[in-house]
């Protein structure tokens, strides 16, 4: 009998119209996710940077042992991320690949928010140890010694630095060497011009790199199409939407609370918060997240308000800069986007989820949330949900997945011959 009026109930749920506030709610899930340009990189909009960009991606050349790319982790076949829970390049990271479709529409890069662009988060694993393993100077030779690598770069950026002249520019130097002293060593005997322009150079690969991936916005999801027809009050196309995500919709949007931190088109806030989900190591947390996340941030040169942004007085340049550490922050991490799940587990700042379903099952009952003694956000109530709720949430979550991107943005370029244009289009 409970079970007979259990289903009525939740048929009845699924066909009840939604309410002005409910509609509101929903349509501030969908909507464009094409990014707006990022004023500090001025080749943001140039497809020659992009051709570029997309090249270096796919390069295993920079890094130490000739085998590691950024695809290599952020593999187009597994939604730009590498299925794992935490990833190896020349060693094994400490944190989980998040993917990289709809990637700009982020305001901070990485889980604690350490970028503040895309293309000065595209310099940091050159030089990490545990990615490439390669320093500036070295990646600035395999540029300047490769044809094709330097032709697109100097048609975008003008010349390269006059790299042939070892004693100036050593193969291997950088401020940032992780664990070799002869290379920071070599830095420190540069001229203050020349490293300069070595870093001025540095930050142009980011930018073309940034140029590629701002472009891995798939096509819209089935989640967005039933949008498009509520908007359009079109019943026959809303019909199409399967009725347990449109019960784990309004879940999604009401009772569960989701929405507090996952709205807007990415279903992120783009911020940062300490959920409680335990370390994948046991024990407490050690990792700091945003806390330390800022202070890396604001002492990194290559942020946007630094002198290689081209646009020192953007508000994302303001913005950083004004950022404030409280103690809350420690052990937060980005609120991650929501769309293409299907296609990114497993889940969480360390892959501590290997399936939504215990994604979902960590809210229902919030067993083993570590709650620290300093202070921490308290938003998150266990949901108590029965399983069919459950359900209808993961059938919601799962229509957030797009169909696949353009299979040209998913490889690595062919080379046109010599003399063809690879020149800027506009
Ligand atoms: C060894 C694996 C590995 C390689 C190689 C690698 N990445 Fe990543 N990437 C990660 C991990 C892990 C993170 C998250 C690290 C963190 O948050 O501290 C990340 C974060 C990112 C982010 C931030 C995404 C977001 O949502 O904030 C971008 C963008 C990115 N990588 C692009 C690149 C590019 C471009 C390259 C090549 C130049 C590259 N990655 C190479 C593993 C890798
Ligand atoms: C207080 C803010 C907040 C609320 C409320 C919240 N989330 Fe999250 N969510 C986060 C943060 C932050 C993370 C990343 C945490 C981490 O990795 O440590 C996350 C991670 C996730 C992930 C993993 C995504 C990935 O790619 O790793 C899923 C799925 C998810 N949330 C779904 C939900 C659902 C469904 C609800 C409602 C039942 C919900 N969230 C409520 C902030 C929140």
């Amino acid at each position: 009998m409970m079970a007979a009026l259990a289903v009525i109930l939740s048929c009845l749920l699924a066909t009840t119209p939604f309410t002005d506030t409910e509609r509101r709610r929903i349509a501030g899930l969908s909507g464009s996710l094409e990014s707006t340009p990022d004023t500090t990189n001025k080749v943001w909009n140039d497809p020659a940077a992009a051709l570029l960009g997309q090249r270096l991606f796919f390069d295993t050349g920079f890094s130490l042992n000739d085998q590691v790319s950024c695809a290599t982790c952020h593999d187009p076949a597994t939604g730009f991320a590498d299925g794992k829970p935490l990833p190896t390049g020349l060693a094994k990271g400490s944190r989980h690949t998040p993917s990289l479709l709809n990637v700009a529409g982020q305001r901070w890069f990485f889980w604690d928010g350490r970028a503040d662009t895309l293309w000065s988060q595209a310099l940091h694993p050159f030089e990490r140890a545990e990615e490439f393993g390669s320093n500036r100077l070295a990646v600035l030779h395999r540029v300047h010694d490769d044809p094709v690598l330097r032709r697109e770069y100097e048609s975008v950026f003008g010349p390269m630095p006059p790299l042939d002249d070892h004693v100036r520019f050593p193969s291997d130097a950088s401020p940032d060497a992780e664990r070799d002293s002869t290379v920071s060593t070599a830095w420190e005997a540069m001229s203050k011009a020349d490293q300069q322009a070595c870093n001025r150079a540095f930050s142009n690969l980011g930018k073309a790199i940034a140029a590629y991936e701002h472009r891995l916005v798939p096509p819209p999801s089935r989640f967005d199409e039933f949008v498009t027809a509520m908007l359009a009050d079109d019943s026959e196309a809303m019909a199409e939407y399967p009725e347990d995500a449109r019960r784990g919709l309004r879940l999604f949007i009401g009772e569960a609370g989701c929405r507090q931190c996952h709205f807007g088109p990415l279903l992120s806030d783009l911020e940062f918060h300490n959920t409680g989900i335990p370390p994948g190591h046991g024990g407490l947390p050690k990792d700091a997240g945003r806390w330390e996340g800022i202070k890396l941030l604001q002492a990194n040169p290559f942020r946007a308000s630094g002198q290689f942004s081209d646009d020192q007085e953007s508000i994302r340049a303001l913005s950083t800069d004004s950022l404030a550490r409280n103690s809350e922050l420690w052990g937060a991490f980005r609120t991650p986007s929501l769309r293409n799940l299907n296609q990114t587990a497993p889940y969480m700042h360390q892959g501590q989820f290997e399936s939504l379903r215990e994604v979902l099952v960590f809210y229902n009952t919030l067993e083993e949330m570590v709650v620290l003694d300093h202070h921490q956000e308290t938003v998150l109530q266990p949901l108590g949900f029965t399983e069919n709720q459950l359900d209808d949430l993961e059938s919601f979550l799962m229509t957030l997945s797009s169909p696949e991107l353009a299979p040209e943005l998913t490889r690595k370029p062919g080379v046109e011959p010599t003399g063809s244009s690879t020149e800027k289009q506009d």
